[in-house]
């Protein structure tokens, strides 16, 4: 892939995370949560472009272009992906609620397409995972040196994600993630490793801990 546009999803309430204001403008280390993906964005060569996926009325960052993102996390990044330079390749998709990715993670995902269709960052799982009914009853105990949590960044080739997000609005609300539309739709996905400390914050905890990281980084 030579060249590549980077789709940032930063249109979220942030409910779970009880702020007053959007998630991904949560000041962090002195800085809004935003910008510290942004910045790791930029420090990657291949990258030509960053679309944001807003809130409505939110300022669009600097060297960016903005757009109002959707009412799931799938329809932004469709709506981003819609005002995207047409001439990249390849697209990797960014949460803003990961500020701690760092660039090499995005260069990794790039690579890989190589012989892929979408790369996601993943880190192995370490807990014991069991599946369970509503009722709390378990059902079974999963393999765990198969699992892999998920996480963002997820790069693709531009027509594999092009094609998953072409789909009713119903379909891409019940994706968490765009990889999985590409799973559905018999597309080649690979995880490469990335550090649990690629954290979401969701939680006042995530908040917290995240706070930590970035703060050794200045
Ligand atoms: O809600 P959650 O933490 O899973 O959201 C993941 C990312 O998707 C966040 O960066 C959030 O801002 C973004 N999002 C979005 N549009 C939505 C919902 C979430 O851009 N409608």
């Amino acid at each position: 892939m030579s060249q590549a546009v980077a789709l940032v999803v930063a249109a979220g309430r942030g409910e779970r995370l009880g702020s007053h204001g959007p998630k991904a403008f949560v000041v962090l280390a002195g800085r809004p949560m935003l910008e510290w993906s942004l910045d790791a964005l930029r420090a990657v060569p291949e990258i030509e472009a960053i679309v944001v996926a807003l809130p409505e009325n939110a300022r669009t960052p600097s060297g960016t272009i903005g757009v109002v993102g959707g009412r799931e996390r799938s329809h932004s990044v469709r709506n981003a992906l819609a005002v995207a330079p047409p001439d990249a390749d390849a697209v990797v998709v960014h949460d803003a609620a990961r500020p701690l990715a760092l660039p090499e993670q995005f260069a990794a995902c790039l690579a890989a397409l190589e012989d892929a269709d979408a790369a996601v960052a993943a880190a192995p799982v370490t807990d014991t995972t069991k599946e369970a009914d509503a009722d709390g009853r378990v059902l079974r105990t999963l393999d765990r040196r198969t699992l892999w949590a998920v996480q963002t960044p997820q790069a693709f080739r531009r027509a594999a994600l092009e094609a998953a997000l072409d789909q009713p609005d119903e379909v891409l609300a019940r994706a968490t993630d765009d990889a999985s539309l590409v799973e559905a739709a018999g597309g080649r996905v690979r995880v490469v490793a990335s550090p649990r400390e690629n954290l979401k914050v969701t939680t006042p905890l995530d908040l917290r801990v995240a706070e930590l990281l970035l703060a050794q980084r200045c």
